[in-house]
């Protein structure tokens, strides 16, 4: 038997060997290695929590959009394509990615791959051009403040769906270590959960997905927190999965404010969101409707 015809357990029988080969995740020999096992567990993982929501768009609309942001070589999103979008006559994945280089390689390989329903958008996602309507926003491992850009976007366009598997994230840490003697964090109580740059650090990180996920709620979205995968496929490893089911929800808007001011942060989120809200109240729009609007 050739080397390259060996049975490889790890592979899921979704993910065709050659469109693995391209993305560089079987080895020339056909080999997985250990990164290559770790991503693929992550996707994996990612694709099957995302079958409800998928399958649940794919039935309800004629012509679903799906968004990767912050895409990278779009392991994800080729992936989602390759698994729901092929051979089907709707729907359609953006890939967005900053870096245009990574944007046109992807490009490429989606072309050869026949992979027809995926647009890459080299570009970031605030700048993006996207269709106004969107049904579902993933980002996986988007970096710092490029998660806060995907759930923003979501948030803004009315996305049936959003899942974020946030990555590095050094903003509220930052935001803390700048707080001064007067501010809401120095309170005696609570100051040791963040005086150590390393609880910082991690205090931070964990504020800011309660955040994201609690401002999800704030706009209507039925929230899940979980893990991705085993801790011993990826350390940054929640998901946050998030289903809008209401236009808003005022008793978590409510729990947002209070959290945001004993802490005294306003994250890239928060900010990103007032700004929106500036903007719709400078041009007096009104918001559409949902489907099935519910007042929690
Ligand atoms: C850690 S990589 C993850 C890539 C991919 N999602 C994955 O899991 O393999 C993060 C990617 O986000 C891109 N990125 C960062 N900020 C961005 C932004 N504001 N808009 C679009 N892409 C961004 C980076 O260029 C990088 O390719």
């Amino acid at each position: 038997m050739k080397k390259h015809a060996r049975p490889l357990p790890d592979v899921p029988p979704d993910f065709p060997r050659p469109l693995l080969h391209a993305l560089h995740l079987l080895t020339r020999d056909g080999a997985l290695n250990a990164d290559a096992r770790r991503k693929l567990k992550q996707i994996e993982h990612l694709l099957t929590l995302l079958t409800p929501a998928v399958t649940d768009v794919l039935q309800r609309f004629a012509d679903p959009q799906f968004v990767d942001a912050g895409a990278g070589k779009a392991y994800l999103g080729l992936m989602l394509a390759q698994k729901w979008l092929r051979g089907v006559d709707k729907g359609r994945l953006f890939a967005v990615e900053s870096r245009a280089d990574l944007a046109a390689r992807a490009e490429t390989i989606a072309r050869d791959a026949g992979l027809e329903r995926v647009t890459f958008v080299p570009t970031t996602i605030e700048a993006a051009p996207l269709p106004e309507r969107l049904h579902l926003v993933c980002a996986l491992h988007a970096c710092d403040t490029a998660t806060d850009d995907a759930l923003a976007l979501a948030i803004r366009r009315g996305a049936d769906y959003v899942a974020v598997v946030p990555c590095c994230q050094a903003e509220v840490a930052r935001l803390l270590a700048a707080q001064g003697p007067g501010d809401p964090i120095r309170t005696e109580a609570v100051a040791p959960l963040y005086r150590h740059a390393w609880h910082r650090r991690e205090f931070g990180a964990h504020l800011t997905n309660v955040i994201r996920a609690l401002t999800l709620e704030a706009h209507g979205y039925q929230v899940t927190v979980t893990e991705l995968a085993g801790w011993e496929h990826s350390l940054k490893n929640e998901l946050i999965l998030g289903r809008r089911v209401h236009r808003e929800n005022r008793p978590a808007r409510a729990r947002l404010d209070e959290l945001l001011a004993a802490f005294g942060v306003r994250p890239a989120l928060v900010r990103l969101l007032d700004a929106s809200v500036e903007t719709a109240a400078a041009s007096s729009t009104s918001e559409g409707t949902l489907e099935h609007p519910e007042s929690p």
